[in-house]
């Protein structure tokens, strides 16, 4: 064999294996387009006509020959189509736009930016340790940096109620609260999937406990049938309800604090109360599944985790409840329904 065919015999063998690596190391700038175009907000700057880059950048503000650069990476990715030199929506662009029912974008707007890339800069001391990466930010973890930061917190909060719509709207389908009682949402955030819940169900009341920062930015949600519980589920008692509904807040904590936090949902339980866990259940399955980079996320920012059918399984009979039912949404969550046990 010639040397030149011999180099491209190699190169041949290689294409699947590279293709792999370059598709994985292609997505972290694929994210970082898609989070910058967010908070460009050039998905709000395109309507039903096609635009030329040129055209969304004078709305945006962006640089116009870097905006088509970043465009026609997001289009060969399905955010945003190209034809000629104008691009249009698809359905996963129109989802960025702050109009959209299901809007994504302050969830998507968070990514990437100077902070969080501070914290990716300590990505190698979290695969060292195990630890969170924020932790070398501020010791005392990411929550604390969120109360210690009002507009950090404010973000946060934003980009929760995003993050959660499409969840909102798939738990509510999945599920029937109409029995459900006086409902408590421990970690509720701004109080979005509990004011949906009491919305759809007549006969329920709500208590939104969260800490007292998120409560105070929560305050215009009060009404006769929800309210407000400033509080540390580390710390502070719990309502005594008949139903605890905890929404990706598990996720959030290692195996100590999850089980500190469900025990102290089992202490303020009465016996007949039941507790529901909104939250990813990582498939069994070796593909992709954005429940597997969402638990990179956890092992990063706060040192939690995503955790399989067995890990919740178990975590909940640690703390005195057994699991009865799994029910599947049409989003990134289940609900996972347990009992004292
Ligand atoms: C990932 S967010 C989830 C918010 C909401 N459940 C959702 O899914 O959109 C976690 C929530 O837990 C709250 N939280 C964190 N530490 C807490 C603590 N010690 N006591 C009470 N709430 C806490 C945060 O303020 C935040 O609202």
């Amino acid at each position: 064999m010639a040397a030149s065919d011999d180099h491209h015999a190699v190169l041949d063998r290689q294409t699947g294996p590279f293709d792999t690596l370059t598709a994985a190391l292609g997505g972290l700038f694929v994210g970082h387009c898609l989070a910058s175009v967010a908070r460009f907000s050039v998905a709000d700057a395109l309507d039903d006509t096609p635009r030329t880059a040129q055209e969304l950048a004078e709305v945006t503000g962006a640089n116009p020959e870097a905006l088509s650069r970043v465009l026609r990476l997001l289009a060969a990715h399905g955010v945003f189509a190209a034809s000629d030199d104008r691009f249009t929506h698809t359905g996963a662009s129109r989802m960025l736009r702050s109009d959209h029912p299901q809007s994504w974008r302050d969830f998507v707007a968070t990514f990437g930016t100077e902070r969080t890339v501070k914290q990716l800069g300590y990505f190698d001391y979290s695969l060292q340790t195990g630890l969170p990466a924020t932790n070398k930010l501020n010791p005392d973890g990411f929550f604390a940096i969120l109360q210690s930061d009002p507009e950090a917190g404010r973000i946060f909060d934003a980009a929760m109620v995003s993050k959660a719509r499409i969840q909102v709207a798939s738990v509510l389908a999945a599920y029937d609260f109409s029995d459900c009682g006086t409902i408590a949402d421990i970690g509720g955030g701004q109080g979005h999937l509990l004011q949906a819940v009491v919305d759809a169900a007549e006969r329920t009341t709500g208590i939104l406990f969260d800490l007292p920062p998120v409560i105070e930015r929560a305050a215009e949600i009060a009404s006769d049938r929800l309210t407000l519980q400033a509080g540390d589920f580390f710390k502070d008692p719990l309502p005594v309800c008949d139903t605890y509904m905890l929404m990706d807040v598990i996720h959030d904590w290692d195996v100590e604090r999850a089980t500190a936090i469900l025990a102290a949902v089992r202490k303020a339980a009465p016996p007949h109360a039941r507790l529901l866990l909104v939250e990813s259940v990582v498939p069994d399955d070796p593909g992709p599944d954005w429940s597997k980079a969402m638990d990179i996320m956890m092992l990063i920012h706060t040192g939690g985790r995503q955790r399989t059918h067995s890990e919740h399984e178990s975590l909940l009979q640690t703390c005195g409840f057994r699991l009865e039912r799994v029910v599947a949404t049409t989003s990134d969550v289940s609900i996972l329904e347990a009992v004292r046990a």
